[in-house]
């Protein structure tokens, strides 16, 4: 079977990156394939988060994701802490990777910085929780942006040396010798890498202390036109042709944008507003965004204002994800030699 498998952290404010490169992607999916839409509630508090603030994080997580049309009913919408079996599947990753793997992620080096021997243990073992939120379904797919790539191709290491290691073990159990997948990446689309506002060179990001650097999906309709108005571009028209956007980041970025929200590509764009200025294209992108992320926003607040739904629709998934994740462990304990 084909499994798709996502997540996101509930750390600060979901931005126009999180719904184009992945939230806007996963609606489609889930007529496709069998899918898992996590919050990773666990991944964010590698980082230090304030209890109330993860509480709403994550149901605005999981609002995002219905609001944007994942259906709960087809798709499987959890918070990664109530099955437990996340943990303990990344304990034994843990064990599987190299701490060398994990000093290697650009990830971890950006958000350790200089600072790397006082950073929480648990963001070095980021990578091998999320390859045990993947592996644990046995997923195959995995939707995401480009900053998830190298994340993604460790989990194809880890599960490598893991078939590898339990080579022996797993024939002895009668298993498949390809136990767990090596999943492909679903990195697609021309919004795989949305870049800041202010500079086209940064990636739009939770981070960034600048608030005119992003588009949140909480933003009012005048917020997100202002945003849009003011992003930094350079003085030139619009090119013709998608070659023409090469060394141009800032308008590539919008281009993109616009492409991504429209479900267009980049070149139909471009046949649309080749030869224009900033002018027209900035106010036309302007309307879009409103439109598109407007109704986006308000079913994300509509939902959040009754938070005993959210946690409800949450804990029916983390029921249905649980007893996939049961078979998963009592395999994987037997295949370790862990006696119960
Ligand atoms: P996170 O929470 O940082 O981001 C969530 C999703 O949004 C994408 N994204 C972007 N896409 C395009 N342009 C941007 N500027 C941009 N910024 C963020 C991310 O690529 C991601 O798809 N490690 C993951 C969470 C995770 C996960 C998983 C993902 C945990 N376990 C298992 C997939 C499968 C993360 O930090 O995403």
């Amino acid at each position: 079977t084909q499994r798709v498998f996502s997540g996101i952290q509930p750390s600060g404010d979901l931005h126009l990156g999180n719904y184009l490169g992945a939230i806007r992607r996963f609606v489609p999916l889930q007529d496709q394939y069998d899918c898992l839409y996590c919050v990773v509630d666990m991944h964010a508090i590698t980082v230090w988060q304030e209890p109330n603030d993860l509480r709403r994080a994550t149901r605005e997580v999981a609002a995002a994701y219905i609001a944007a049309g994942v259906d709960p009913n087809k798709a499987i919408v959890f918070n990664q802490s109530q099955v437990i079996e996340h943990a303990e599947l990344a304990w034994v990753f843990n064990c599987i990777a190299r701490i060398g793997w994990m000093y290697r992620m650009t990830q971890f080096k950006d958000k350790a910085g200089k600072n790397s021997e006082n950073v929480s243990l648990g963001l070095l073992a980021y990578p091998s929780l999320m390859a045990a939120d993947i592996l644990l379904y046995k997923a195959t797919h995995v939707p995401v942006g480009d900053d998830q790539k190298q994340h993604l191709e460790l989990t194809r290491d880890i599960a490598q040396k893991f078939n590898n290691d339990y080579a022996a073990s797993i024939a002895e159990q009668g298993l498949d010798a390809e136990y767990f997948p090596i999943t492909e990446p679903m990195i697609a689309g021309p919004a795989t890498r949305i870049m800041s506002l202010r500079d086209g060179t940064k990636k739009m990001s939770k981070s960034d202390p600048s608030d005119q650097s992003r588009i949140s999906l909480l933003d009012d309709a005048d917020g997100i036109a202002k945003k849009i108005k003011r992003a930094t571009t350079d003085p030139e028209a619009l090119p013709s042709e998608v070659e023409g956007l090469k060394g141009r980041a800032e308008a590539d970025n919008l281009v993109g944008i616009y492409a991504a929200l429209s479900d267009k590509t980049k070149a139909e764009v471009l046949k649309e507003f080749g030869g224009q200025g900033w002018g027209v294209f900035k106010p036309a992108l302007a309307d879009l965004a409103v439109a598109t992320l407007g109704p986006v926003s308000s079913e994300m607040k509509r939902l959040v204002s009754d938070p005993a739904t959210i946690d409800g629709i949450l804990r029916d998934g983390a029921d249905r994800a649980r007893a996939l994740a049961e078979t998963t462990m009592a395999e994987v304990r037997k295949i370790v030699g862990f006696i119960r």
